[in-house]
């Protein structure tokens, strides 16, 4: 794992928008891997900078989501799909047909899924899939426990995660305690991995995930067997690590192309 610490959750996110954009510039029709949550809306925000301000181009690139609740339709503003059309989609030249996210309100969820699977392999698999990590330590919505080689299907979210996002949600009776998400399995095909993880409220699952066993109760700790994946944390989010000076040293010493600014 590269584990790089920014100072601040904003210059993660402008360090992550970089690291997207130079996948974008070297291959024009990248197959990116998108999440939802509050910890990429910077991100995006800078890749609709980068779009208008220095000719950063989507028209070829294509997307997939992690997930989607089970039960909600598209325009319902608190779908991952709304959420996307409006942190990025809807401000960047990117073609909304090459744009996926799975459909939650659909009545065969299983055959979405499955279908959700082959479309990932029909575009060639992705070049770089972008997470968030749960408190939990969940990626995607790959909650403690389930298994590590999961492939696309409906889970049933934890009660931290309802309560976590129920914030968020604002409406916490009518959340949906289902979704549809990429599994383990999936994510782990991903050519390219990068996870953000900001805040003290991350210190326990970034600590499981990059420096405890490789186990089902952390989900993002299956990432230590992704032979090229990249987390970038606060100074907060890292507050737990052993090995930060290792980390930041590491950081120091890379050579020239090891770099993304
Ligand atoms: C979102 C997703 C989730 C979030 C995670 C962190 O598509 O799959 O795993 O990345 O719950 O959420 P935030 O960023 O809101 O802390």
């Amino acid at each position: 794992m590269e584990v790089i610490i920014q100072e601040t959750a904003n210059s993660g996110c402008l360090l992550g928008a970089k690291i997207i954009a130079k996948k974008i510039r070297e291959k024009p029709d990248a197959v990116l891997g998108l999440a939802t949550g509050r910890t990429p809306e910077k991100l995006y925000r800078e890749l609709v900078r980068m779009h208008r301000e220095d000719g950063l181009d989507f028209s070829q690139v294509t997307t997939f989501n992690l997930d989607e609740y089970v039960g909600l339709p598209p325009e319902n503003d608190q779908s991952y799909r709304y959420f996307m059309n409006e942190h990025l989609f809807r401000h960047v030249n990117i073609d909304l047909a090459k744009t996926h996210v799975p459909a939650g309100n659909v009545a065969d969820l299983h055959a979405e899924c499955r279908d959700y699977e082959k479309r990932i392999q029909d575009a060639g698999g992705i070049d770089i899939q972008l997470l968030g990590l749960g408190r939990n330590g969940h990626i995607g919505f790959n909650e403690p426990t389930g298994s590590l080689r999961s492939r696309t299907w409906i889970k049933i979210l934890s009660e931290q995660t309802l309560n976590d996002n129920a914030a968020v949600f604002g409406d916490s009776e009518s959340m949906p305690k289902h979704a549809v998400t990429m599994g383990i399995g999936t994510i782990m095909e991903a050519r390219q991995i990068l996870l953000l993880a900001f805040g003290p409220a991350k210190v326990r699952a970034v600590m499981e995930m990059i420096e405890g066993p490789l186990a089902a109760v952390c989900p993002g700790s299956a990432l230590q067997e992704h032979p090229r994946s990249t987390i970038v944390l606060d100074e907060p989010s890292s507050a737990g690590l052993r090995f930060v000076d290792h980390y930041k040293w590491v950081d120091r010493n890379k050579l020239t192309w090891q770099r993304y600014d």
